[in-house]
């Protein structure tokens, strides 16, 4: 292991005000989300999709690294560049999602497991040889009645563990991503207490596999009532009791948090990532990112929908989110201005707004404090 080299690229990936795009859905997840838009789900439209995010210009400056799937990573743009390959052209690091998925745990009724251990050693090596140089796993945490149980947390942070060792072994940064996920109508406290256990449990396991903080990055969902709760929380409620969880449970030395979007609209995944870093960016040890699928994803997807004369727009909308989170990052992102294509409220697209939340020549990187957490959306 070169742990000069994963510290180095662990730091790379959330330094600055850039962030992750997860383009990393598996066959399937892909499938789904083409068929309402009624896009081919062939090898071919997976790959032409994957193009169009690949190339869209100017993507670098906003995104730092790019999580591919195996079989993107096999795939080509239409030049004949291997993704992997475009995307180090572009400034932007590849990794690769290399869980095989989740299956019902044995003996938990309504609980996931993440397999994918069996031969991980030998399928990281090759995905070495072919450019990534970081790895992600996603575990899954269900809120129910009676659920998450100690089982799921245990048997999910162990396996988040096992894989992050593989990982820095082979030389690849491990993203552990515990998703505990916001489907149910419970309130914001469930949530915040089913994060903070499993937290708590994947840091335990991952000390007790001797897992390098320095050379890993964590990617959790955000602190958040379920989707279907009566009584939603408002942006500055999420930042407060996301950051509060974290803070408990998420040790210094570990150098990036990058959340993901977990089913949040776009705009709000940018509002709290951005109430997040207006309140605290100065007092807390990690940087506060992204890594987002949907919520960078899915206004270019319906703008893009399968036809090749729409990917200048559908590349437009991608550049458009990815500069808003971008904006997140420093604490200046204005939903107000923030008309994004395809986020389900009627409003046009105005990429001029995100232009104007860009960073000022030769200041890159301020946060403006003195800035506001924007509305509710
Ligand atoms: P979402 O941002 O759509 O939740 O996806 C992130 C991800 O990588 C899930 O594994």
């Amino acid at each position: 292991m070169d742990e000069q080299r994963l510290i180095e690229t662990a730091q790379a990936l959330v330094a600055g005000d850039r962030g992750l795009l997860a383009m990393d859905e598996s066959t399937g997840t892909c499938n789904k989300r083409f068929a309402p838009l009624g896009i081919a789900q062939t090898p071919e439209a997976r790959r032409a999709y994957r193009d169009m995010i690949v190339t869209t210009p100017r993507l670098g400056e906003s995104i730092s690294g790019a999580i591919l799937y195996d079989e993107t990573i096999r795939q080509q743009t239409l030049a004949g560049v291997p993704f992997a390959q475009a995307l180090e052209a572009a400034g932007i690091v590849p990794g690769i999602k290399v869980d095989k998925g989740t299956k019902p745990l044995a003996g938990h009724p309504g609980e996931l497991v993440t397999e994918g251990l069996d031969g991980l050693r030998e399928r990281l090596a090759e995905y070495v040889s072919m450019g990534a140089r970081f790895a992600k796993w996603r575990a899954v945490i269900t809120i129910g009645p009676g659920i998450p149980t100690r089982g799921c947390i245990e048997a999910n942070a162990h396996a988040l563990a096992r894989y992050a060792g593989l990982c820095q072994e082979a030389g690849l940064v491990p993203i552990v991503e515990p998703e505990v996920l916001m489907d149910g109508d419970h309130g914001l406290q469930r949530c915040a207490d089913a994060t903070a256990e499993t937290l708590h449990e994947v840091f335990l396991q991952l000390r007790a596999q001797r897992v390098r903080l320095e050379g890993m990055l964590l990617k959790p969902n955000m602190v958040l009532p379920g989707l279907a709760a009566a009584e939603q929380a408002d942006v500055d409620a999420v930042a407060d009791a996301t950051v509060r969880c974290l803070l408990r449970n998420v040790p210094a030395a570990m150098p990036g948090v990058a959340f993901l979007s977990g089913g949040q609209s776009a705009r709000l995944a940018s509002a709290r990532l951005n109430a997040m870093n207006v309140k605290y960016r100065s007092r807390v040890p990690w940087a506060l990112a992204f890594s987002y699928a949907r919520a960078l994803q899915q206004p270019a997807l319906e703008a893009w929908r399968g036809e090749a004369a729409n990917v200048p727009a559908a590349q437009q909308a991608l550049r458009h989110r990815a500069e808003c989170n971008r904006a997140a990052r420093r604490g200046r992102y204005d939903a107000d201005r923030d008309a994004a294509p395809g986020d389900g409220d009627g409003e046009g697209a105005t990429l001029a707004a995100a232009q104007s939340m860009a960073p000022a020549q030769g200041d890159p990187n301020r946060a403006d404090a003195k800035r506001g957490a924007p509305r509710q959306r």
